[in-house]
Protein backbone atom coordinates (compact mmCIF):
# COMPACT_ATOMS: atom_id res chain seq x y z
CA UNK A 1 0.00 0.00 0.00
CA UNK A 2 1.50 3.47 -0.42
CA UNK A 3 1.96 5.87 1.96
CA UNK A 4 -1.37 7.54 1.17
CA UNK A 5 -2.84 9.39 4.30
CA UNK A 6 -0.16 8.16 6.42
CA UNK A 7 2.21 11.25 6.76
CA UNK A 8 -0.34 13.90 7.87
CA UNK A 9 2.95 16.31 8.48
CA UNK A 10 2.61 20.40 8.51
CA UNK A 11 -1.55 18.83 8.87
CA UNK A 12 -1.81 18.04 5.29
CA UNK A 13 -2.91 14.67 4.14
CA UNK A 14 -3.64 12.91 1.17
CA UNK A 15 -6.01 10.01 -0.26
CA UNK A 16 -7.48 8.78 -3.19
CA UNK A 17 -10.01 11.22 -4.67
CA UNK A 18 -13.58 9.94 -4.70
CA UNK A 19 -16.88 10.69 -6.33
CA UNK A 20 -17.88 12.48 -3.13
CA UNK A 21 -15.07 15.12 -3.64
CA UNK A 22 -17.11 16.20 -7.24
CA UNK A 23 -18.73 20.06 -5.86
CA UNK A 24 -15.44 20.49 -3.23
CA UNK A 25 -13.40 19.66 -6.71
CA UNK A 26 -15.08 21.93 -8.91
CA UNK A 27 -15.09 24.44 -6.31
CA UNK A 28 -11.16 24.13 -5.95
CA UNK A 29 -10.70 24.44 -9.78
CA UNK A 30 -12.68 27.40 -10.29
CA UNK A 31 -10.52 29.16 -7.92
CA UNK A 32 -7.16 27.83 -9.78
CA UNK A 33 -8.69 29.30 -13.15
CA UNK A 34 -9.27 32.41 -12.28
CA UNK A 35 -5.91 32.91 -11.51
CA UNK A 36 -3.11 34.80 -13.70
CA UNK A 37 -0.99 31.52 -14.04
CA UNK A 38 -3.64 28.64 -13.52
CA UNK A 39 -5.08 25.99 -15.87
CA UNK A 40 -5.68 26.94 -19.62
CA UNK A 41 -8.97 25.99 -18.94
CA UNK A 42 -11.19 28.88 -18.09
CA UNK A 43 -13.25 28.66 -15.16
CA UNK A 44 -16.76 28.54 -16.59
CA UNK A 45 -15.66 25.22 -18.68
CA UNK A 46 -15.21 23.45 -15.33
CA UNK A 47 -18.28 22.05 -15.08
CA UNK A 48 -20.00 19.63 -13.06
CA UNK A 49 -19.46 16.81 -16.32
CA UNK A 50 -15.99 17.59 -16.62
CA UNK A 51 -15.21 17.33 -13.17
CA UNK A 52 -17.40 13.81 -12.53
CA UNK A 53 -15.46 12.93 -15.70
CA UNK A 54 -11.98 13.34 -14.05
CA UNK A 55 -12.48 11.58 -10.84
CA UNK A 56 -14.60 8.41 -12.95
CA UNK A 57 -11.49 8.28 -15.83
CA UNK A 58 -9.06 8.43 -12.43
CA UNK A 59 -11.28 5.40 -10.65
CA UNK A 60 -11.12 3.36 -13.76
CA UNK A 61 -7.78 2.61 -14.78
CA UNK A 62 -6.24 6.27 -14.07
CA UNK A 63 -5.17 7.80 -10.39
CA UNK A 64 -6.50 10.78 -8.88
CA UNK A 65 -4.98 11.59 -5.09
CA UNK A 66 -6.41 14.69 -3.23
CA UNK A 67 -5.08 16.33 -0.72
CA UNK A 68 -6.72 18.03 2.23
CA UNK A 69 -6.58 19.71 5.31
CA UNK A 70 -6.52 17.55 8.40
CA UNK A 71 -8.19 19.79 10.91
CA UNK A 72 -11.32 20.95 8.75
CA UNK A 73 -10.94 17.83 6.07
CA UNK A 74 -11.12 20.59 3.05
CA UNK A 75 -10.04 19.79 0.03
CA UNK A 76 -6.95 22.10 -0.84
CA UNK A 77 -5.26 20.05 -4.06
CA UNK A 78 -5.62 17.24 -6.40
CA UNK A 79 -3.56 15.39 -8.66
CA UNK A 80 -5.04 13.07 -11.20
CA UNK A 81 -4.17 11.56 -15.03
CA UNK A 82 -6.35 9.13 -17.22
CA UNK A 83 -5.67 6.02 -18.77
CA UNK A 84 -5.83 5.79 -22.67
CA UNK A 85 -8.43 3.97 -23.92
CA UNK A 86 -6.66 1.86 -26.73
CA UNK A 87 -5.19 -0.90 -26.54
CA UNK A 88 -1.60 -0.63 -27.36
CA UNK A 89 -1.09 2.35 -25.12
CA UNK A 90 -2.52 0.61 -21.34
CA UNK A 91 0.60 1.57 -19.92
CA UNK A 92 0.28 5.17 -20.47
CA UNK A 93 -1.13 7.91 -18.47
CA UNK A 94 -1.58 10.89 -19.94
CA UNK A 95 -3.18 14.61 -19.40
CA UNK A 96 -1.89 14.70 -15.68
CA UNK A 97 -3.22 17.82 -14.05
CA UNK A 98 -2.35 19.20 -10.52
CA UNK A 99 -3.60 21.52 -8.29
CA UNK A 100 -3.65 23.52 -4.97
CA UNK A 101 -5.60 26.08 -3.56
CA UNK A 102 -4.20 29.73 -4.20
CA UNK A 103 -4.91 29.96 -0.03
CA UNK A 104 -2.67 27.08 0.54
CA UNK A 105 0.07 27.17 -2.74
CA UNK A 106 4.08 27.52 -1.86
CA UNK A 107 3.94 25.25 1.38
CA UNK A 108 4.95 22.06 -0.37
CA UNK A 109 1.87 20.76 -1.19
CA UNK A 110 2.10 20.58 -4.81
CA UNK A 111 5.57 18.92 -4.08
CA UNK A 112 4.23 16.33 -1.84
CA UNK A 113 0.88 15.89 -4.08
CA UNK A 114 3.47 14.74 -7.40
CA UNK A 115 5.42 12.80 -4.75
CA UNK A 116 2.48 10.48 -3.52
CA UNK A 117 1.25 10.09 -6.92
CA UNK A 118 4.41 8.35 -8.58
CA UNK A 119 5.38 6.69 -5.13
CA UNK A 120 1.83 4.70 -5.73
CA UNK A 121 2.33 4.08 -9.24
CA UNK A 122 5.73 2.93 -8.60
CA UNK A 123 4.73 0.60 -6.05
CA UNK A 124 1.32 -0.57 -6.80
CA UNK A 125 0.45 0.41 -10.66
CA UNK A 126 3.63 -1.84 -12.62
CA UNK A 127 1.60 -1.49 -15.62
CA UNK A 128 1.93 2.29 -15.91
CA UNK A 129 5.39 3.02 -17.83
CA UNK A 130 4.51 6.06 -19.24
CA UNK A 131 2.87 9.82 -17.86
CA UNK A 132 2.68 12.58 -20.11
CA UNK A 133 1.61 16.05 -19.23
CA UNK A 134 1.49 19.80 -20.70
CA UNK A 135 2.87 22.85 -19.16
CA UNK A 136 2.97 26.27 -20.58
CA UNK A 137 5.88 27.71 -21.88
CA UNK A 138 5.34 30.77 -19.88
CA UNK A 139 6.10 29.21 -16.75
CA UNK A 140 9.61 27.97 -16.12
CA UNK A 141 9.15 27.76 -12.38
CA UNK A 142 6.48 24.92 -12.86
CA UNK A 143 8.30 23.52 -15.85
CA UNK A 144 11.53 23.20 -13.51
CA UNK A 145 9.63 21.49 -10.66
CA UNK A 146 8.37 19.04 -12.90
CA UNK A 147 11.64 18.08 -13.87
CA UNK A 148 12.47 17.88 -10.33
CA UNK A 149 10.34 15.17 -10.20
CA UNK A 150 11.37 13.75 -12.52
CA UNK A 151 9.53 14.44 -16.21
CA UNK A 152 11.48 14.73 -19.00
CA UNK A 153 10.82 17.91 -22.07
CA UNK A 154 9.94 15.92 -24.79
CA UNK A 155 7.97 18.66 -27.75
CA UNK A 156 7.43 21.92 -28.30
CA UNK A 157 3.95 23.14 -29.62
CA UNK A 158 4.52 26.81 -30.90
CA UNK A 159 0.94 29.27 -30.45
CA UNK A 160 -0.88 25.72 -28.76
CA UNK A 161 -2.64 27.93 -26.21
CA UNK A 162 -4.33 31.62 -27.08
CA UNK A 163 -4.24 33.67 -23.65
CA UNK A 164 -7.51 35.82 -22.55
CA UNK A 165 -5.31 38.79 -23.81
CA UNK A 166 -5.13 37.10 -27.04
CA UNK A 167 -1.87 36.51 -27.32
CA UNK A 168 -0.53 32.96 -27.83
CA UNK A 169 1.82 30.58 -26.13
CA UNK A 170 3.50 27.48 -26.58
CA UNK A 171 2.62 24.10 -24.51
CA UNK A 172 5.34 22.15 -23.52
CA UNK A 173 5.18 18.38 -24.07
CA UNK A 174 6.18 16.57 -20.88
CA UNK A 175 6.56 12.53 -20.11
CA UNK A 176 7.61 10.40 -16.92
CA UNK A 177 9.01 7.36 -17.57
CA UNK A 178 9.26 4.29 -15.46
CA UNK A 179 12.71 3.18 -15.04
CA UNK A 180 14.36 -0.19 -13.57
CA UNK A 181 16.87 0.53 -11.88
C1 LIG B 1 1.86 24.35 -9.72
C2 LIG B 1 1.26 24.15 -8.33
C3 LIG B 1 0.46 22.87 -8.32
C4 LIG B 1 2.41 24.03 -7.31
O1 LIG B 1 1.81 23.71 -6.03
P1 LIG B 1 2.43 24.30 -4.69
O2 LIG B 1 1.80 23.60 -3.55
O3 LIG B 1 2.32 25.76 -4.71
O4 LIG B 1 3.94 23.85 -4.88
P2 LIG B 1 5.06 23.61 -3.78
O5 LIG B 1 4.93 24.59 -2.66
O6 LIG B 1 5.09 22.16 -3.43
O7 LIG B 1 6.35 23.96 -4.61
C5 LIG B 1 6.77 23.08 -5.63
C6 LIG B 1 7.47 23.84 -6.72
O8 LIG B 1 6.55 24.64 -7.44
C7 LIG B 1 7.26 25.78 -7.96
N1 LIG B 1 6.62 26.99 -7.45
C8 LIG B 1 6.37 27.33 -6.19
N2 LIG B 1 5.78 28.54 -6.15
C9 LIG B 1 5.65 28.94 -7.41
C10 LIG B 1 5.09 30.09 -8.01
N3 LIG B 1 4.59 31.10 -7.30
N4 LIG B 1 5.11 30.18 -9.35
C11 LIG B 1 5.62 29.17 -10.08
N5 LIG B 1 6.14 28.06 -9.55
C12 LIG B 1 6.16 27.94 -8.24
C13 LIG B 1 8.68 25.71 -7.45
O9 LIG B 1 9.47 25.08 -8.43
C14 LIG B 1 8.53 24.82 -6.26
O10 LIG B 1 9.68 24.09 -5.99
P3 LIG B 1 10.67 24.61 -4.83
O11 LIG B 1 9.86 24.66 -3.59
O12 LIG B 1 11.74 23.57 -4.79
O13 LIG B 1 11.13 25.96 -5.28
C15 LIG B 1 0.37 25.34 -7.90
O14 LIG B 1 1.12 26.52 -8.01
C16 LIG B 1 -0.91 25.47 -8.72
O15 LIG B 1 -1.92 24.87 -8.39
N6 LIG B 1 -0.86 26.31 -9.78
C17 LIG B 1 -2.04 26.57 -10.59
C18 LIG B 1 -2.50 25.37 -11.40
C19 LIG B 1 -1.49 24.94 -12.41
O16 LIG B 1 -0.87 25.74 -13.09
N7 LIG B 1 -1.31 23.62 -12.50
C20 LIG B 1 -0.37 23.05 -13.42
C21 LIG B 1 -1.00 22.77 -14.74
S1 LIG B 1 -1.92 21.28 -14.71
Amino acid sequence: MSPIGADISAGIGTRFLTIEDGSALIDLYRQIAIQPAGFIRASDEITTEFIDRIIRRSQSGGVGIAAFEVETGKLVGAIHARRLGVKACQHVLKGLTIGVSPDFQTRGIGRRLFFDFLEHIQMNRPDILRIELSARDSQPRQIEFYESVGFRREGYFENRIRNPNGEFEAEVAMAWIRRED
